[in-house]
């Protein structure tokens, strides 16, 4: 089978030869993969910064959508022809970029008819992880000032729809071509990231206090956005870029984890068009490495998907 991978790690993108899926275990699915997501968490898959379960040669991709072509004998609720999306991570085989894959059922969710391949296959990592920084980064409550900074990015969107449906008050920060989009999901103020002093202009806005909630989504935007933090208030980060714990602020770092049960809760606000994917491009399989290069390049516009 020709996929989309790595030889090694650190080695550029390119088709090589795998095996055909193995047998399935009593708990797995086998895919027709048709469409699968490509974001810059694939670079640090292909250079090693993250380990998800497989190792090279093997395929890159760690969300995708497609159809059963196949069920392991202890697989309930999934049959032939079924239409999903899934976060599969640890991997049990190969990784997305491919024509077909083996996933773990448990960790399947209904793709929404109404919506492409292309969106639901770049839907699993970006919904997951801002559902996460709600609710576990943190434990936002209804009422609740929450700043989300880098909000016009596809994980920045969802979290700021997340949020509002959990009825926090969204404060956010954006691109000015960008803001418009953000208010019109429900955010009550939106800042240009661009103005230096944005964080002293959010804590203007909350009585000088700042908030006591906020999400960065913004890469290496954390050592900004914790000057907009009100004193013992609680910061998460989904960047890698924790800074030093200062005035009594709680800082975490959330990296996404694989949940069948969450994914399909928010299957459902995806169904009924709460939670939006912008895709900003697709490409073929063979053009994997373009794809890489343009989810990395900081700017995209909306999802990166690869068909095959
Ligand atoms: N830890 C995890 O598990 C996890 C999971 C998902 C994503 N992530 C990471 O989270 C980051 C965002 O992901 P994404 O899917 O939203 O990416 P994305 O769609 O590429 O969006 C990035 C956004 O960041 C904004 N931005 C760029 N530079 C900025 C700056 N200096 N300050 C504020 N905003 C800035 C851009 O906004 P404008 O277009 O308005 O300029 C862009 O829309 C990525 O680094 C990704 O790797 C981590």
């Amino acid at each position: 089978m020709q996929v989309a991978g790595i030889r090694q790690l650190g080695a550029q993108v390119e088709m090589i030869e795998v095996g055909e899926p193995r047998p399935l275990a009593g708990d797995e699915v086998l895919l027709e993969v048709r469409a699968a997501g490509v974001a810059n968490w694939d670079e640090f898959v292909r250079t090693g910064g993250w380990d998800v379960g497989s190792r090279p040669p093997m395929a890159l991709g760690v969300e995708a959508a497609g159809t059963v072509l196949a069920s392991g004998q202890a697989v309930s609720g999934w049959a032939g022809g079924d239409e999903v999306m899934t976060h599969p991570v640890p991997l049990r085989d190969q990784g997305t970029w491919a024509p077909r894959m083996i996933a773990p059922a448990g960790l399947l969710a209904r793709k929404p008819s109404s919506v492409s391949w292309e969106a639901a296959a770049a839907f699993p990592v970006p919904a997951l992880t801002a559902e996460q920084v709600l609710r576990g980064g943190l434990d936002i409550h209804t009422g609740e000032a929450l700043l989300i900074h880098g909000a016009s990015g596809v994980t920045g969107r969802l979290l700021v729809a997340l949020a509002v449906l959990n009825g926090a008050e969204v404060i956010a920060t954006a691109g000015p071509a960008s803001q418009e989009r953000v208010l019109a999901l429900g955010a009550r103020h939106v800042f240009d990231y661009h103005d230096h002093d944005w964080p002293e202009r959010v804590r203007a806005i909350t009585g000088g206090h700042g908030v006591p909630a906020t999400a960065n989504v913004a890469p290496g935007g954390a050592a900004t956005a914790i000057r907009a933090v009100a004193d013992g208030g609680r910061l998460a980060t989904i960047t890698s870029d924790p800074p030093s714990p200062e005035r009594g602020i709680a800082v975490r770092s959330v990296y996404v984890r694989a949940d069948g049960s969450r994914l399909r809760e928010l299957a459902e606000l995806f169904a009924d068009g709460m939670l939006e994917i912008p895709v900003a491009a697709s490409y073929r399989l063979a053009d994997a490495a373009q794809a890489l290069a343009r989810a990395t390049g900081g700017h995209a516009g909306g999802a990166i998907a690869l068909t095959p």
